[in-house]
């Protein structure tokens, strides 16, 4: 089964190029279209029903340029809008959500912190999905201000620095063995998480879940791109492109679109 339309993407901004990356990689040949909607970043902060207006604007948009399967690579938008996405559209959406379960069936404390927006930790998939593991302590904390950071190009800065200390100092001093990044900016923030916690404790992100789930899914139900072509990869944002672009290392050429 082939089929050679783009595999489309979105984010509330440049956090799921992270995404991209792992799917880009694991599925070369594939043609992809990555909306980064940064004008209304952070998600993380709005309530179900503007993340779920927001989440249908990017799904239409990228269902106009005729996207086989619709990646959100945004771990807010999948835990507030992915079951009414799926209900309105007729296309499979592979959603990412906080990787818990490697985390707490992994763990030899029994403790594990988590890392997310707000929009995700008060989700009701989020709640469901934490109540699976009861054996586990789960230390929950919002990343108040880490996606403002990113968007603005500040990564390496003494604020993000001061912050995630704040953040993480609480979980180490409770003898976590496993930290979950449940947003998808946040791989961004790993080589500055690296250096505020002990080596012992494992980061985990869901890109490459995300990736073999998109593959699966392109494989059983959708089709694969055969073509022999140079692969596209087109990117749009509605703000500065400039943060984007030194996010893909500037190998990318980024459109800029008000939607
Ligand atoms: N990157 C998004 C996530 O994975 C959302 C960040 C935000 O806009 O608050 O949760």
């Amino acid at each position: 089964m082939t089929n050679n339309n783009p595999i489309g993407l979105f984010d509330s901004g440049i956090g799921g190029t992270s995404i991209w990356a792992a799917i880009h990689n694991l599925l070369p040949n594939e043609d992809t279209i990555y909306l980064a909607d940064s004008k209304n970043a952070p998600y993380g902060e709005k309530s179900k029903q503007e993340i779920l207006e927001l989440s249908c604007k990017n799904t239409e948009f990228l269902l106009n340029q005729n996207c086989k399967i619709i990646v959100v690579a945004c771990n807010t938008a999948t835990t507030n809008a992915i079951k009414e996405l799926r209900s309105k559209y007729d296309v499979p959406f592979i959603g990412i959500e906080p990787a818990i379960k490697p985390a707490a069936t992994n763990s030899k404390t029994q403790k594990i912190g988590i890392l997310a927006t707000k929009g995700t930790l008060n989700s009701e998939l989020f709640h469901k999905n934490v109540e699976k593991f009861q054996d586990v302590e789960i230390i929950e904390q919002i990343g108040f201000g880490l996606v403002e950071l990113i968007e603005s190009g500040k990564i390496n800065s003494l604020e993000m620095k001061d912050l995630l200390k704040q953040y993480l100092s609480p979980m180490i001093k409770a003898n976590i063995d496993y930290l979950v990044l449940g947003c998808s900016h946040y791989p961004y923030l790993i080589p500055q998480i690296k250096k505020i916690i002990p080596s012992k404790i494992h980061i985990i992100d869901s890109g490459q879940a995300v990736a073999k789930q998109t593959k699966n899914i392109l494989l059983e139900k959708i089709g694969l791109n055969d073509a022999s072509n140079k692969n596209s990869h087109t990117f749009y944002t509605n703000t500065n492109p400039k943060v984007l672009s030194e996010i893909l290392k500037n190998k990318y050429h980024i459109d800029f679109k008000d939607f």
